[in-house]
């Protein structure tokens, strides 16, 4: 229908959806946000047109109203609670970021040093999980272990489950963000064999995340302030990123009222697919694979043949198809780190020669392929001495703010409701059993 065939009654703000196998039609409200596309309503879609819409992957769909995070992916925008991320990336603290995600503003001064305070008396785990811990294997995956771990704390910590509860609510919030770093270094003491070194509450966040993950009793610990910056910025920049695939799963498993530490748990298991939070592993798989430069026009050779299925991992989004901004910032830190530890990283100049190539290659061109958050972390979690293994877990530590104020905003949405979506059903039409004798 063209705008002169809507009718004088049409109100404006509507979509007028027609079926045309009927003639039947209806008007979709028009709902505007603060910035970005506007949605049309299709709640009613199904009761007045006995119709589904249809969006694999939902790539055309928003599943909830969000106040957390904001991407442009065609300008490249990443704003979270309206601040860009290259700012707070630059000049803000991964616990400052946790604040601003879970309550909406920047807090001052006072009100930082009280939330500070509340992880001090929850970074340490139970004793009893040290058991739980030893039933894995030494070569278990850290993801495979911090699944278990986090979805475990619901058998711990029975007094933070209540999702009904406010109260709870915030402690079981307080309880997972302030533990998950001590969980991430936990799975990798215990995979190299070496003794689990408990938080340290004189430490910041980021530093007692380093100092429990490579301290050793025998020696005093001594952070680099250079490493601690760089591993703040990736935390912050991996807080959040809007309805990404292990959000919308805690949004999901949360709609269920499934206890908040069985949602995370979900999240992190999403989290670890390589088209995900585990194409951080990936990249350096892949460029160990590669090799050398003289390599790359046979790799994207490859890449381009579809009958190869291989990837340029690190590149390509489902939002941004212009750089990711979080990308800008670690090809910058990885510099730093590197120049910083003295390294000459071979995988770097592959990495950066890969990212000049492929940026001017028309299929990463025409597909609007570019750098993604984690082309470059892996470079630097590499030359911190984190192992390969363990970077979708540190994914998984920053993220888990992220996911608790989705799920909290999920909780605290009057118009959220258990997801449950239909589907399109192309298998067989109804028919009888045959008995096996006359099949
Ligand atoms: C994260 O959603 C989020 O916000 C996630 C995340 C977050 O912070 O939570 O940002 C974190 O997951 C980052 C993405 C990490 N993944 C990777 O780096 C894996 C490699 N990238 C891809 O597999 C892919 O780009 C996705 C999964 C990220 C996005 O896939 P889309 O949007 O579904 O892209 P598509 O499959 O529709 O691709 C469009 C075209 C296709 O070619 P044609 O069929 O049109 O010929 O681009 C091609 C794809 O084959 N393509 C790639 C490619 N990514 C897409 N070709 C080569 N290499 C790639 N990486």
């Amino acid at each position: 229908m063209t705008q002169d065939q809507t009718t004088a009654t049409t109100p404006r703000n509507s979509l007028t959806l027609i079926d045309n196998r009927t003639g039947r039609s209806m008007e979709l409200p028009i709902k505007p946000g603060t910035i970005g596309p506007v949605v049309a309503d299709i709640r009613k879609v199904y009761g007045t047109l006995d119709l589904f819409t249809y969006d694999p992957g939902f790539t055309s769909t928003a599943s909830c109203e969000s106040r957390i995070t904001y991407i442009d992916g065609d300008k490249g925008v990443l704003l979270y609670r309206g601040y860009p991320i290259e700012q707070l990336a630059e000049q803000s603290n991964f616990l400052e970021v946790c604040y601003l995600l879970l309550k909406g503003e920047l807090p001052s001064l006072p009100q930082a040093k009280d939330f500070r305070k509340q992880f001090t008396q929850h970074s340490m785990i139970h004793e009893q999980m040290q058991f739980f811990l030893r039933g894995f294997r030494r070569d278990a995956h850290p993801m495979a272990v911090l699944c278990g771990l986090v979805g475990a704390m619901s058998a711990f910590y029975h007094d933070s489950t209540d999702i009904n509860d406010p109260v709870q609510r915030e402690l079981a919030s307080i309880r997972l963000i302030a533990k998950l770093p001590t969980l991430a270094a936990v799975a990798h003491k215990y995979s190299i064999g070496q003794p689990l070194v408990y938080p340290n509450n004189r430490l910041s966040y980021v530093e007692n995340f380093l100092a429990m993950t490579f301290s050793v009793p025998t020696e005093p610990w001594e952070g680099n302030p250079v490493l601690t910056r760089a591993m703040e910025k990736i935390f912050i920049l991996h807080a959040d990123h809007e309805q990404n695939a292990s959000t919308s799963t805690v949004r999901l498993a949360g709609s269920s009222g499934a206890n908040p530490f069985a949602c995370i748990a979900a999240g992190i298991a999403s989290l670890w697919g390589p088209a995900h939070g585990g194409a951080n592993e990936a990249v350096l798989a892949m460029l160990g694979q590669i090799g050398n430069k003289k390599n790359i026009p046979d790799f994207l050779d490859k890449v381009k043949n579809k009958n190869e299925h291989a990837r340029l991992m690190g590149f390509g989004h489902r939002v941004y198809k212009n750089f990711d901004p979080r990308a800008t910032v670690l090809r910058q830190a990885a510099e730093e780190v590197l120049k910083e530890l003295g390294i000459n990283d071979p995988l770097l100049e592959l990495a950066m020669e890969l990212e000049q190539i492929a940026l001017r290659d028309p299929y990463f061109i025409e597909r609007k392929l570019y750098p993604n958050v984690d082309f470059y972390s892996g470079i630097i979690l590499r030359a911190m001495g984190f192992p390969v293994s363990m970077f979708t877990v540190l994914f998984a530590v920053a993220r888990t703010v992220g996911w608790i104020s989705q799920w909290r905003e999920m909780i605290e949405d009057s118009e959220q409701k258990i997801g449950r979506p239909r589907q399109l059903y192309v298998g067989s039409p109804q028919r009888d059993f045959v008995a096996i004798n006359q099949r």
